[in-house]
């Protein structure tokens, strides 16, 4: 069951994950829906800047202590990294911040895919925004279009910021386990970023486990949006989700995010969200034990 709502859980029940030597709650924030409200990227509706602050602010009281961001994350009127900033600077020292370069958007939201040269000035953009001089962990995230690609000459760019000493420690995103292997072989990975959940097809379970065994953490996006992806989370739930809900006294939502901290120690998660509510329900998520019987009735 959840603990009663009298008591606040914090981000500290969901056990801890080590990105290098950077130690994190399991259960972290996304703030890609910080810049604006419902649908991501679709521009036109900027956020309300007091809320958004209010969010990243309770976020680290309750104990998160990862939040995943990227500098393309902004609305006309809003950006993620600056609300960062402004919301968190002086930041605390056991926060993580990890963002993503490979993506861009040129200052009329249109996206731009960065060659290994730009990489640097997309980093440089992460440092300026967020006000850092040096990134905890930066994810190379990879274009559908680059699904079976050599990553070699992007990710060697970032070891050599790695080296440099801009970056702590590399990821990659929306890849392959082939590209992780490649990877691999230039620098040291400490995480994955891929779409996954309770839809997820066998083969990226597969890849999950297979993080696992290699000691690097699995970072889910949309594990509760599920096939909504950017466009959100929909109302509509499964039977099998909705009853393990109710089992709980729990919310499908929650139940989603609990059921991909249980695919492994290794794996965390970084729920996005602009509504104060659904920020503290998310951190409980890191609470909810989920039974065998639970377990098996999700499966199906
Ligand atoms: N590497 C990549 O390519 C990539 C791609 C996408 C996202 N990401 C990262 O992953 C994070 C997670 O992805 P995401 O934000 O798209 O999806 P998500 O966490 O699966 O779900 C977010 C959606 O669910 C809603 N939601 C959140 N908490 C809820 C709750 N407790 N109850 C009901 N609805 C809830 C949100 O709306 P409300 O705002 O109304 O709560 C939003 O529509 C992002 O924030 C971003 O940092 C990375």
């Amino acid at each position: 069951m959840m603990p009663s709502s009298s008591e606040t859980i914090t981000a500290a029940a969901s056990g801890t994950w080590k990105l290098g030597d950077l130690t994190v709650n399991r259960l972290g924030f996304g703030s890609m829906r910080l810049a604006q409200d419902g649908t991501a990227f679709a521009d036109g509706t900027s956020s309300d800047r007091n809320r958004a602050l209010r969010v990243l602010r309770r976020a680290v009281e309750l104990g998160v202590n990862h939040i995943d961001t990227a500098a393309f994350y902004f609305s006309p009127l809003r950006s993620a990294n600056e609300l960062i900033n402004s919301a968190l600077a002086p930041y605390a020292d056991d926060l993580v911040i990890t963002t993503k370069v490979g993506p861009g958007r040129d200052p009329s939201g249109a996206w731009v895919w960065a060659t290994p040269e730009q990489l640097r000035g997309q980093v440089e953009e992460n440092l300026r925004q967020l006000g850092r001089d040096h990134l905890d962990v930066v994810n190379l995230r990879l274009a559908v279009s680059q699904a079976s690609a050599p990553v070699a000459e992007l990710f060697g760019a970032l070891a050599e910021l790695r080296e440099a000493g801009l970056v702590r420690h590399l990821g990659i995103s929306n890849t392959t386990p082939e590209q992780l292997t490649e990877a691999r072989g230039i620098a040291p990975v400490v995480c994955v970023q891929n779409a996954y959940g309770l839809d997820s097809p066998a083969d990226h379970h597969a890849f999950l486990r297979a993080c696992g065994e290699q000691g690097i953490a699995f970072v889910p996006f949309f594990a509760i949006a599920g096939t909504g992806r950017e466009r959100g989370a929909g109302t509509e739930q499964d039977d099998a989700t909705l009853t393990v809900a109710r089992n709980h006294g729990a919310t499908p939502a929650q139940v989603r995010l609990a059921w991909t901290l249980h695919q492994g120690p290794h794996v965390l998660a970084i729920p996005g969200t602009g509504n104060p509510d659904h920020l503290v329900e998310n951190v409980a998520a890191g609470a909810l034990r989920l039974t065998a019987e639970d377990l098996a009735l999700l499966a199906r």
